[in-house]
């Protein structure tokens, strides 16, 4: 069974990093067009590193929870039959034990050359200017997709939300396209679509099974079903 899992800030919420639009949010206090546009960097770059390195540095103080744990374990059961894909830039899922993944934002972890094109490993703050360690240019920026730019590997995700039998969205509110619109995709192609969040969102389709609850119980009781019913077809032998 195909399965693709979409992961929103609200995965990520239990663990102590905060999401977007809920009260208190990163959001909150920010202007998006401040700090999350090519525009907003260009006007004012220091702020734009600030906000970045103080985000890099907590989302390295803080451990992944339940939520993540389960995806890792469901991908250690179904392997490469899972794909998760992460409008997160923390690199929860990974230190959680996920391998099959797909930053479609970017990652805190990583810096972009604006010269060069690398995209380092990048764990340090980039407000002092640090050299690009390919090309030794000082024009390092967060590897953060923000708006206006296009995310990552899209062609990649499309191909398998379109294959997918089982799509799932978690801890995210359909705000941001084209995450919000994979839902409608797998729908119309026959997928089974579940959603996983502290509320229903504003799918431009409804799920299949909305539950609401948070991530760290509904995530794993999930996995736990999925098992339980390959389990039963792997011993009725269909
Ligand atoms: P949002 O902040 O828009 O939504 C977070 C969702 O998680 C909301 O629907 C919450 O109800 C839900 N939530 C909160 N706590 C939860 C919990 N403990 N368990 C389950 N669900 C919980 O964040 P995203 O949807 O991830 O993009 O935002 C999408 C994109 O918008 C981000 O990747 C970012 C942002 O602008 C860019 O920066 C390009």
């Amino acid at each position: 069974m195909r399965i693709v899992v979409l992961t929103g800030a609200g995965i990520s919420a239990e663990s102590g990093v905060p999401t977007f639009r809920d009260a208190d949010g990163l959001w909150e206090g920010h202007l998006v067009e401040d700090v999350a546009t090519p525009e907003g960097f260009e006007r004012d770059p220091d702020l734009v590193h600030a906000f970045y390195d103080a985000r890099r540095r907590a989302a390295a103080s803080v451990q992944p929870n339940a939520a993540h744990r389960a995806l890792a374990r469901l991908e250690g059961a179904v392997g490469e039959d899972l794909l998760v894909v992460t409008q997160n830039v923390d690199d929860l899922h990974e230190r959680a034990g996920t391998g099959n993944l797909v930053h479609m934002h970017g990652e805190l972890r990583r810096a972009l050359c604006t010269s060069c094109g690398a995209r380092p490993v990048w764990e340090d703050d980039l407000a002092t200017r640090p050299p690009c360690p390919a090309c030794g240019e000082r024009m390092l920026r967060p590897d953060v997709v923000w708006f206006g730019e296009m995310p990552y590997e899209l062609d990649r995700i499309e191909q398998a939300v379109a294959a997918c039998e089982v799509f799932v969205s978690i801890g995210t509110s359909g705000a941001v396209y084209p995450a919000a619109g994979y839902v409608a995709l797998a729908s119309a192609l026959g997928a089974h679509t579940v959603e996983l969040n502290l509320e229903p969102s504003d799918a431009v389709v409804p799920f299949d099974d909305a539950r609401s609850g948070r991530a760290s119980e509904l995530v794993p009781a999930w996995v736990d079903e999925i098992l339980e019913a390959r389990e039963r077809r792997r011993v009725s032998g269909c």
